[in-house]
């Protein structure tokens, strides 16, 4: 499981006031990533069945399982590279709902496509990364295993989203209405 040592708190983290490079990009590449699997899992869903439909899912898998590999890399690379502290002008339930946020968020990540490939494992259809590389099935084919998963994903999904939308709000009040630095360091990286 998640490594608590990882989401250490972000008072004792690295001394660096900014993000570097590599957290940036991880950042808003995985962004990228959620914002296309997310409504391309809601339309594929209500397609008929069609080779279209089965592409689609395969496209819906691969992104899923990058994000759950660049997740994997980036609490990797962040283990070696702690975060920026928080900024010291945040009240105390701010910096706790921060870190809390960033924990869950972390989790969704890891979670989400998780919950997706066991699925994809129980309805008997195995995981091709990019059309190359097989994945292993997670559990063997149960109709119905395949249908608690698909409750049990698309829950996931929801909340991932909530918190997303949460977390998102929250970095634009510090930009728009407190005007400090919280978004900007997330954005650095063109300004240097
Ligand atoms: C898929 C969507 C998103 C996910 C999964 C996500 C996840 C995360 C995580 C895990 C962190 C903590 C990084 C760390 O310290 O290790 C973080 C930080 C941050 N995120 Fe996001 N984020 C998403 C979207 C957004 C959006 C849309 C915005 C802005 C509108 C945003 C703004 C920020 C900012 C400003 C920080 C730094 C917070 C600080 O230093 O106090 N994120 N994000």
């Amino acid at each position: 499981m998640m490594n608590t040592q990882l989401l250490q708190d972000r008072e004792t983290a690295g001394p660096n006031t900014h993000y570097n490079r590599a957290a940036i990009l991880f950042h808003w590449l995985v962004f990228v990533l959620i914002l296309v699997a997310f409504p391309l899992g809601l339309y594929m869903h209500g397609l008929a069945l069609s080779p279209d439909k089965l592409r689609l899912y395969s496209y819906h898998k691969w992104i899923g399982v990058t994000v759950f590999a660049i997740t994997l890399a980036r609490l990797a690379f962040r283990a070696w590279h702690p975060p920026p502290s928080l900024l010291p002008s945040r009240s105390a339930w701010e910096r706790s709902a921060a870190l809390a946020a960033h924990g869950l968020l972390y989790a969704f990540m890891l979670i989400v496509p998780i919950s997706g490939w066991l699925m994809s494992s129980a309805m008997g259809f195995q995981t091709v990364w990019f059309g190359l590389i097989p994945l292993p099935d997670l559990i063997a084919k149960s109709k119905e295993a395949a249908g608690m998963l698909w409750l049990l994903h698309q829950a996931l999904n929801f909340l991932m989203v909530c918190l997303i939308l949460l977390h998102a709000a929250a970095a634009l009040k510090h930009h728009f209405l407190q005007r400090d630095e919280t978004l900007k360091r997330m954005l650095s990286w063109v300004q240097r």
